[in-house]
């Protein structure tokens, strides 16, 4: 089953629930002026209408339907992960200083650094707000699902900050960019599939399979990433958005491996350079990028991604109910496709 397909009957209806959350929030009139209230809706609309996969929107209801639960309060879960995700996203572009998403100018970009941070935070507070308040959610899961999405962002927040740590100390070991890969992309998975968890009343021999699933999904999602950027299918123009902010990555840590040690001394003098906002420029991003591909970076890390999806789907066949388990396969095959 195509998990487009799947996701198909619930997109219509995610989308009214992101907005329903975010009018929800704040619940009382504030005392703020209402032009302020007025320019995050501006940008917080701005941002959510360049899209995205909405994968962690919908994957909670599409996990939930399959099992015969609650959809109302998969979506509500599924719409607060998604702002939640967005309001990362929004920060992330102003910590990596980039442009461009989705083809679009970033907020920062449009409405500078300062303005960009308080939509962020919006993005970030409004849906754990809405949650607790929203009548989907059945009372006796609401503070669990809440917590779980706030303990999620807390979990994503300390990932950024190792990944942030990460840039200008020259290049890494794989083993040390997986766990920051994992660090900041598997908790709102978790949340994802924890939340179905509960809501379906999963025994506890499926709950404890979500946070290796979540490990192998979060590793697989950010290993795509780093290949989408090499590959230029990323949204953001050129190839290499990634190398010209000095962030090491999964392709060119495999690539690299097969360098002399002064090729991997330059590089990662380089990526130090670029970090401390001496970015490299075209020219120096498309040799890296074509060193990435002719050291067989590109193909090593399609592999590892593969190890990974194929981790999840395992796991996913032989614990998780079969219905939920077709919608975690088909979860990791769209994931299997560079295609943005
Ligand atoms: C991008 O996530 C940032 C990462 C955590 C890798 P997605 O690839 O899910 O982004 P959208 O929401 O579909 O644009
Ligand atoms: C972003 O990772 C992860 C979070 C915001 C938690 P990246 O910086 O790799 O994501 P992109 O490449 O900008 O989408
Ligand atoms: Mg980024
Ligand atoms: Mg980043
Ligand atoms: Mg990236």
């Amino acid at each position: 089953m195509q998990f487009d397909l799947l996701l198909a009957p619930w997109q219509a209806v995610l989308t009214q629930r992101l907005a329903d959350q975010w009018q929800a929030s704040p619940g009382e009139p504030t005392l703020a002026p209402a032009a302020g209230q007025q320019l995050l809706d501006t940008m917080s609309e701005l941002h959510m209408q360049t899209g995205g996969k909405r994968l962690r929107g919908l994957l909670p209801a599409a996990l939930v339907a399959a099992g015969d639960g609650p959809v109302d309060a998969a979506l509500s879960l599924g719409a607060a992960i998604e702002w939640v995700h967005n309001g990362t996203l929004v920060h992330d572009d102003v910590q990596d200083r980039d442009e461009l998403r989705r083809g679009t100018p970033t907020l920062w970009a449009r409405f500078g650094v300062a303005q960009a941070i308080n939509a962020g935070d919006a993005l970030l507070v409004t849906p754990l707000a809405a949650l607790l308040r929203d009548p989907a959610v059945p009372n006796e899961h609401r503070v669990a699902l809440t917590l779980l999405v706030a303990d999620a962002l807390l979990a994503t927040i300390a990932g950024q900050t190792a990944d942030l740590l990460l840039h200008g100390h020259g290049l890494p070991s794989l083993e040390h960019v997986g766990a920051v890969h994992v660090g900041k992309t598997a908790p709102l998975f978790e949340a994802c599939l924890a939340g179905a968890a509960i809501l379906l009343e999963l025994p506890p021999a499926t709950q404890a399979t979500i946070q290796p699933m979540a490990k192998a999904l979060g590793l697989a999602f950010q290993i795509r990433d780093d290949l989408l950027d090499a590959l230029g299918l990323k949204g953001r123009g050129q190839a290499g958005a990634d190398v010209r902010e000095g962030k090491p990555t999964w392709p060119m840590l495999l690539a690299a491996d097969s360098w002399t040690g002064e090729q991997r001394d330059r590089l990662g003098e380089r990526l130090h350079q670029a970090a401390q906002g001496e970015p490299l420029d075209d020219a120096e991003v498309g040799q890296i990028i074509n060193d990435i591909k002719a050291h067989g970076g590109i193909d090593a890390a399609s592999g590892d991604l593969h190890t990974q999806l194929q981790a999840v789907r395992e796991v996913a066949q032989d614990v998780w109910p079969p219905q939920c388990a077709l919608v975690l396969v088909a979860l990791c095959d769209r994931l299997a496709k560079l295609d943005g």
